[in-house]
């Protein structure tokens, strides 16, 4: 399979058996890292990154990943570069890609902007590019997430339950791009994917119904619900986080407010109890402890957290390792 070239912006460009081929890679780089063994696959080679937002993991595992790779990865703030005066992304991309040989993006504050932006990126850039969390999908989150429960449960998800749930954080109104990326991705996996969130968080039309074609033709199922005690009910995995309001996002305070009525949406050992035994809880982070999730979850039996960060380097090699 031949992967070189390829851009990364959502999971449901990629078939089943491309992801699947890109975690094997990152299993076989997650090894060779663990064993000390050089794997200089990019020597050379350079992946500009761009942030729109700030990060922790993505930044960190690109550049990281990067030089593993032999080759080594620039750090672009977009609001002190040319961008913040309006440079198109037409010319970035061409003029990126003719410098090196990858272009990453970060783009995912504003519903309706960074998925656009970085198709359009795309569409003129001669070098892949990949999708490092827009306001639709975070395919590398995603790819990390799916490598953790293969390592947990195997490869087989078939009739697996995950409830991916809304929870409360007074914090800032977080992108939709992880629900979305979960709904979309899981539900391929033949997972039985439960969505539960308050009414006024709902989520893209175009991911809603990606999830529900994807359930159908996979042997899966996907429904949404109210409550996450009802989600939570024999799940397997949790993924309890909060997202913004799709139409406040530019009103941040109205949105705060709104979200005052559902502090109780936090995963407390109380919820968990409602899980099976050996359910995991995960979460992409950053969590805003003691809001979205208390910490006797955060740090107990459940949780999967770090593993689950850790993956994202060796997803983030496992792709760029085949495309770039
Ligand atoms: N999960 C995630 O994308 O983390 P950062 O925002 O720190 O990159």
């Amino acid at each position: 399979m031949n992967l070189k070239g390829r851009d990364f912006i959502s999971t449901q460009d990629w078939t089943k058996e491309e992801l699947i081929a890109a975690l094997d890679k990152s299993a076989e780089l997650k090894q060779k890292f663990k064993d000390g063994i050089p794997h200089r696959e990019l020597q050379d080679k350079t992946n500009f990154l761009i942030f729109f937002d700030k990060s922790t993991r993505t930044r960190n595992s690109f550049e990281a990943g990067m030089t593993q790779l032999g080759g080594h990865a620039h750090f672009i703030d977009s609001g002190t570069s040319q961008i913040a005066h309006g440079e198109s992304p037409k010319d970035m991309g061409i003029i990126l890609s003719s410098y090196g040989h990858g272009i990453a993006i970060r783009h995912d504050l504003v519903p309706g902007e960074g998925n656009t932006y970085m198709r359009e990126v795309a569409k003129h850039a001669s070098a892949p590019v990949y999708n490092m969390q827009c306001d639709v999908d975070h395919p590398f989150q995603m790819m990390a997430d799916l490598m953790t429960i293969r390592e947990i449960f195997g490869d087989n998800l078939q009739g697996k339950k995950i409830a991916v749930s809304w929870a409360y954080a007074p914090s800032y109104a977080k992108p939709m791009s992880v629900p979305q990326g979960l709904i979309m991705l899981m539900t391929r996996f033949g997972m039985d994917v439960t969505l539960a969130h308050p009414p006024e968080y709902t989520l893209m039309d175009g991911p809603m119904t990606a999830a529900k074609k994807n359930a159908a033709e996979n042997g899966g199922s996907f429904r949404v619900v109210d409550s996450m005690d009802e989600a939570f009910k024999d799940a397997d995995i949790v993924y309890p986080k909060s997202w913004g309001i799709q139409s406040l996002f530019h009103k941040p305070e109205e949105a705060l407010e709104i979200s005052k009525k559902y502090k109780h949406w936090i995963c407390d050992e109380e919820k968990m109890k409602l899980t099976k035994k050996n359910s995991i809880y995960m979460h992409c982070l950053p969590a805003d402890r003691g809001y979205e999730v208390t910490d006797a979850v955060i740090d107990g039996p459940h949780s999967v957290i770090y593993q689950e960060a850790e993956n994202r380097l060796h997803t983030a090699k496992g792709i760029m390792a085949l495309t770039m």
